[in-house]
């Protein structure tokens, strides 16, 4: 979603930025743009559409100076325009300010000062907040900053700079991240660490309702008493790796996040396997044995890719730890007020830590009482630092805007965890080393797995122009399709749904023609016959089926159209290697139909927003 870097430094500031702006283009967004200060002058270049736009723009009427701020901008409120690209200025030109989040009280905001005389050039929520701050401003950016955020409710990070202040960058955050970096030639502010890779040796974050002022040689974060608060440097290394966010040969980063599972799957079971009790170990849940022991329900909350994970979690922890799990959408578990009891523990499961709907049902359950935990990727993140307890995934930086390496570390994550109550329950030391057993063997198969992509492609080519699209699969592989549905929309564009394969009778049947493949996950297992009477009565009914199977399975070979075996794993492994195919079908057909993977249309990889 939208992006914010900001720079003031000794060099000057439009490369950096721009590049900055480059590195968060991943988040997705329709626009951008900069203002850049010039001793009492503030240039500001803002263009709807990609980077490349703005770029161009500034090479023809250049911006100079050395402190500035930038942004990417999803459309909210109002279209992808010029005008409505950030920064926003206030009336006379003093304040500029780019913004992420929603400033949710802005209408009543806009309709007083626009009674006052106040006049808009842009429809957005943030110039609300621009001419705010130049109401207030007397002679003290951050003192104005304070005093407009007063009045605001909703959600923002923000950056501003002022005419009169040059070369002062103020921040400030309430649900959407900030971290201010600091480098040899000068100090950043940005929305993601991603974006400071290479420029900022340490990073350090701002917490909700913090307030920063940077310049060339300081910076400082306080209060909402403005008060200086003592903040943790953090090496900006412990967060990524300048090559982490770059392409390594490959064409896309999704593609090279589907080939980096069998290294980030090892990642996320590295120093975690206990041989000798047969079990797990995570250093971060912070609870201790008797907590852990009086858990006896588990209500997991996520959104998009990281709900089918959570899905597979309740699969996981029914079976090797017989724990009734309960998993909810976080935008709907927000607003809901269901009757958790003392022994349910919710855990929320995200890739970026800053998911709003995440965030806030997290806040929401800490708010009543329950014990919280997480599953995150990204270090640092706000759900990492506000869940009491959890467990990182490892597995660096996913840029591509389709969740693909993060899935996988999230199932086996939740395998190791499932594996961990479940020693602590019923398991026997056998049953826990055979476990243990198999997901040692993964990153292995994960690497046979992905020898399955020259078929996938030639199945892409072949299916590519369908009408629609239905992946089905039963018991740990439902989740499965309807994540594989959900990445090949998200990315291609062409319709699809997922379905618990025998419930497609009930309605979505009506969909199948010939146009109309079907993707059958049905590798061997406890419902492999109910599956295979299924894919009967989708052929019955001239649909094409695709079948993801075990390796030289005839009877599927038989009635199947096309096949891409699988190894075999114990069923409870199965969602992370029958994804992989999958995962690779959504690119292969995205790439046939001429779709930009690593930037689907209307998609933003971290939504902040609720
Ligand atoms: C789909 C995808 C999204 C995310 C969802 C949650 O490919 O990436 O559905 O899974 O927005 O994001 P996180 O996991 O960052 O909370």
């Amino acid at each position: 979603m939208c992006g914010i870097i900001g720079f003031t430094g000794q060099t000057e500031a439009a490369p950096i930025l721009l590049e900055g702006l480059r590195r968060l283009e991943y988040r997705g967004y329709d626009s951008s743009g900069v203002v850049i200060g010039n001793g009492t002058k503030l240039t500001m270049r803002k263009k709807a559409g990609r980077i490349a736009e703005l770029t161009k723009h500034l090479a023809a009427s250049p911006a100079p100076g050395t402190c500035g701020i930038s942004h990417t901008r999803w459309a909210t409120h109002g279209p992808a325009t010029d005008a409505n690209a950030h920064p926003h200025f206030d009336t006379d030109g003093n304040v500029a300010v780019v913004h992420n989040g929603v400033i949710e009280n802005y209408m009543a905001l806009k309709q007083t000062m626009q009674e006052a005389g106040t006049e808009f050039r842009s429809d957005t929520d943030t110039e609300v907040l621009a001419h705010l701050i130049g109401r207030y401003y007397q002679d003290d950016l951050l003192s104005a900053v304070k005093a407009a955020l007063a009045h605001v409710k909703g959600t923002y990070g923000i950056a501003v700079v002022c005419r009169r202040e040059p070369g002062v960058i103020v921040g400030a955050r309430l649900g959407s991240p900030l971290v201010i970096g600091i480098g040899p030639d000068g100090h950043y502010l940005a929305s993601d660490a991603n974006a400071l890779a290479g420029y900022a040796t340490q990073v350090v974050y701002l917490n909700d309702r913090q307030i920063c002022q940077l310049d060339a040689e300081s910076w400082v974060i306080r209060n909402q008493d403005l008060d200086t608060v003592d903040s943790p440097l953090q090496d900006i290394g412990q967060f990524l790796g300048i090559g982490d966010a770059e392409l390594n040969g490959y064409p896309h980063f999704m593609l090279k996040e589907i080939y980096e599972q069998p290294e980030t799957i090892a990642n996320a079971m590295r120093g975690r396997l206990d041989d000798g009790d047969a079990t797990a170990h995570f250093g971060g849940l912070n609870l201790d044995i008797k907590q852990l022991r009086s858990i006896d329900r588990v209500l997991m909350t996520a959104c998009g890719t990281s709900y089918h994970a959570g899905m597979v979690g309740e699969y996981l922890f029914e079976e090797l730890a017989r724990m009734p799990v309960e998993v909810e959408y976080a935008s709907e578990l927000r607003y809901r007020n269901p009757p958790i009891d003392r022994h349910t523990i919710v855990l929320a499961i995200t890739q970026s830590g800053e998911t709003a709907d995440t965030l806030a049902a997290l806040r929401e359950s800490k708010r009543m009482g329950h014990t919280t935990l997480a599953i995150c990727n990204v270090v640092g993140s706000s759900i990492a630092r506000e869940a009491e307890g959890g467990v990182y995934l490892h597995a660096g930086p996913e840029i591509g805007v389709a969740s693909t390496k993060a899935f996988t570390s999230q199932s086996v994550t939740l395998a190791m965890l499932a594996l961990y109550f479940g020693r602590m329950r019923h398991l026997s030391h056998a049953q826990g080393t055979e476990i243990i057993r198999e997901l040692r063997r993964l990153p292995e198969v994960v690497r046979e797995t992905l020898r399955c992509h020259d078929r996938v492609k030639e199945i892409a080519r072949k299916y590519a122009h369908a009408s629609s699209m239905l992946f089905l699969g039963r018991q740990y592989l439902y989740p499965v399709a309807l994540e594989g549905a959900l990445k090949l929309k998200e990315i291609s564009y062409l319709h699809a749904e997922g379905y618990p394969a025998a419930e497609m009778k009930h309605g979505p049947i009506a969909l199948v023609d010939a146009d109309t493949p079907s993707v059958f996950l049905v590798p061997r297992g406890n419902v492999f016959d109910k599956v295979m009477s299924n894919m009967q009565e989708i052929k019955a009914r001239g649909g094409p089926v695709i079948a993801v199977c075990s390796p030289n399975d005839r009877d599927v070979a038989s009635l199947a159209d096309d096949v891409i075996p699988v190894p075999d794993v114990p069923e409870y492994l199965q969602p992370i290697v029958v994804s992989i195919p999958l995962q690779l079908l959504a690119y292969e057909i995205a790439l046939v139909r001429g779709c930009d993977v690593d930037k689907p249309r209307n998609l933003a990889k971290s939504v902040t927003v609720e």
